[in-house]
C-alpha cells in the first residue's frame, strides 16, 4: 500500500497521502466493483486521469476502512464538491501527477490542495492575489505557490462557485518556513477565519484547511 504519509491533526481530521507508483492495470485491479463502477470508468477518458481517479478513490477507501466508515461510493453535488454517500463524514482531495492527498473529518467541511512552484504562477498572480498579497509574495515562486494552494484549499472548503479569489479569499502575510498560516473566507454573509497547515512533500506544497 503506497500510502506514504498518514496523520491526525489536532482537530481530529485525518490526512493520507498516496505516492503513485503503480501502473494503470495494477491500480484498476485493486478497485472492487463497489468503488469503481463501469459508468464512472466510462466517464473518464484520459488514462492519466483514470490513474488519478483510481488512486483518489483507493485513498478515500483506505481512510474509510481505517475510521470504520462504511464506503458506499462518492458522488458530487451541483458545484462538483464530492461527498461520501450515506455518511456525514466530510472530505477533500487533491491530485498531482505523482501524489494524491485526502483529508477527512467526521463533520467539518475541509479543503486541501497540492501544487508545485512554477513560472506560470508569476503570470497569473494578478488573477488570484490582491495588491497587498502580491507585494507580500514579492515574485517569490514558493510564496506564490503557497498562496495559490491556500486559496484553492479555501475554495474547496467553501465548495460553491462565483468565488473571486482576489476579494473573497484572503491570506495573511507569512514567511516561507511558517507551518500554519492564516486565511479568511469572506463571501456573501460569511466571514470566517481559518488556520491553514503548510507542508512540503518533495517539490510540492500541500496546504490543508481543516
Ligand atoms: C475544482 C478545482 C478546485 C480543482 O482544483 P485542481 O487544482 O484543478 O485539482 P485538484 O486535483 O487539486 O482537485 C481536484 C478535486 O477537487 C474536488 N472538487 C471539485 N470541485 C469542487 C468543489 N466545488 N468544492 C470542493 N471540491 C471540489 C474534486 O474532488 C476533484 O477531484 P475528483 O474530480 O477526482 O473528485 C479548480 O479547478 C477550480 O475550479 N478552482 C477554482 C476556480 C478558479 O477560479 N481558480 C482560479 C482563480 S484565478
Amino acid at each position: 500500500m503506497p500510502i506514504i504519509i498518514e496523520k491526525q491533526y489536532n482537530n481530529h481530521s485525518y490526512l493520507a497521502v498516496w505516492h503513485i507508483t503503480e501502473s494503470h492495470n495494477e491500480l484498476q485491479a485493486m478497485l472492487p466493483s463497489e468503488i469503481l463502477t463501469d459508468a464512472e470508468l466510462a466517464s473518464i477518458h484520459h488514462p492519466k486521469k483514470q490513474i488519478e481517479f483510481f488512486c483518489s478513490r483507493l485513498t478515500i477507501k483506505y481512510l474509510a476502512d481505517k475510521l470504520g466508515i462504511k464506503y458506499l461510493g462518492i458522488k458530487k453535488d451541483e458545484y462538483g464538491k464530492p461527498y461520501l454517500v450515506g455518511s456525514t463524514w466530510q472530505f477533500s482531495l487533491t491530485h498531482t501527477a505523482e501524489y494524491i492527498a485526502v483529508v477527512i473529518h467526521e463533520s467539518q467541511s475541509l479543503g486541501i490542495d497540492m501544487e508545485q512552484p512554477s513560472e506560470k504562477l508569476l503570470r497569473i498572480a494578478h488573477k488570484y492575489l490582491s495588491e497587498t498579497e502580491k507585494n507580500a509574495a514579492n515574485n517569490d515562486l514558493d510564496k506564490l505557490c503557497i498562496y495559490w494552494s491556500a486559496k484553492e484549499a479555501l475554495y474547496k472548503l467553501y465548495g460553491k462557485r462565483k468565488v473571486i479569489f482576489i476579494d473573497n479569499l484572503l491570506i495573511s502575510p507569512f514567511s516561507k518556513d511558517q507551518q500554519v498560516i492564516k486565511g479568511r473566507l469572506r463571501i456573501n454573509d460569511i466571514d470566517e477565519q481559518y488556520s491553514l497547515i503548510v507542508e512540503k512533500i518533495a517539490q510540492y506544497y500541500l496546504v490543508t484547511v481543516c
